[in-house]
């Protein structure tokens, strides 16, 4: 077949091998090849999915996203447990090391404003949650008790223990975030609450 006879030929109602199969309604449908490139396209997507299905279900040599991302999670997850033991245990010297780190605390900030405003307010002055501002604490405020009291939480009075949401290093951050922000009496926070310095 010539590359003229695959030219798509123009319906004509007059012409006896006019390529029409079928008329309605003054809707014409043609009888012409469909182009090559679109044929090859096809067949090439054929082979691709053929291909793709041996590779990643039938002989599940490569990883689909789910298993690429476990992986992927698996690595993060014993990268985070070296990085955690170079820094060391959690001491109250640690975490006043860490607010001394205008990265962390920047971080901290960031992990507040996405879980903590919604109980504590903007910068901590309060809500449902307790003013972390004032001078004024119900479970004390040295390091180690704010690291226990994101870490573990208060499930009875509705905050949840944040240590495994967040995970270590990040839980450190958002300490080191609340210790910077201990003291600051931002205006309008809410009333003090508890009396522990
Ligand atoms: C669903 C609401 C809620 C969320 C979200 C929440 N908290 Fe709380 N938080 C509370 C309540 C309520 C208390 C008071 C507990 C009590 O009365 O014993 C509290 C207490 C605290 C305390 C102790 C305050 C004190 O006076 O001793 C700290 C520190 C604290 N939250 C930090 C955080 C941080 C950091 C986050 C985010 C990672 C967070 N909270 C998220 C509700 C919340």
């Amino acid at each position: 077949m010539s590359p003229k006879d695959r030219a798509p030929k123009k319906p004509d109602r007059d012409s006896p091998d006019s390529p029409i199969v079928h008329e309605y309604d003054g809707i014409i449908e043609l009888d012409n090849q469909l182009p090559r490139w679109w044929v090859y396209t096809l067949l090439g997507a054929i082979i691709f999915a053929a291909g793709y299905w041996l590779y990643f279900h039938s002989a599940a040599q490569g990883d689909l996203a789910s298993r690429e991302y476990a992986r992927w999670h698996a690595a993060e997850v014993a990268a985070e447990a070296e990085r955690l033991k170079a820094a060391g245990e959690v001491t109250p010297e640690l975490l006043l090391t860490l607010r001394k780190n205008p990265g962390t605390v920047e971080q901290g900030a960031g992990i507040f404003a996405e879980n903590c405003v919604t109980c504590h307010g903007d910068g901590g002055k309060g809500m449902v949650g307790p003013n972390l501002t004032d001078d004024a604490w119900i479970h004390g405020s040295d390091p180690m008790a704010l690291y226990k009291a994101v870490r573990e939480g208060f499930p009875e009075k509705s905050m949840q223990p944040w240590g495994k949401a967040l995970g270590e290093a990040r839980t450190r951050a958002v300490v080191a975030y609340v210790i910077s922000i201990k003291g600051t009496n931002v205006a309008g926070g809410k009333a003090p609450q508890g009396d522990k310095k």
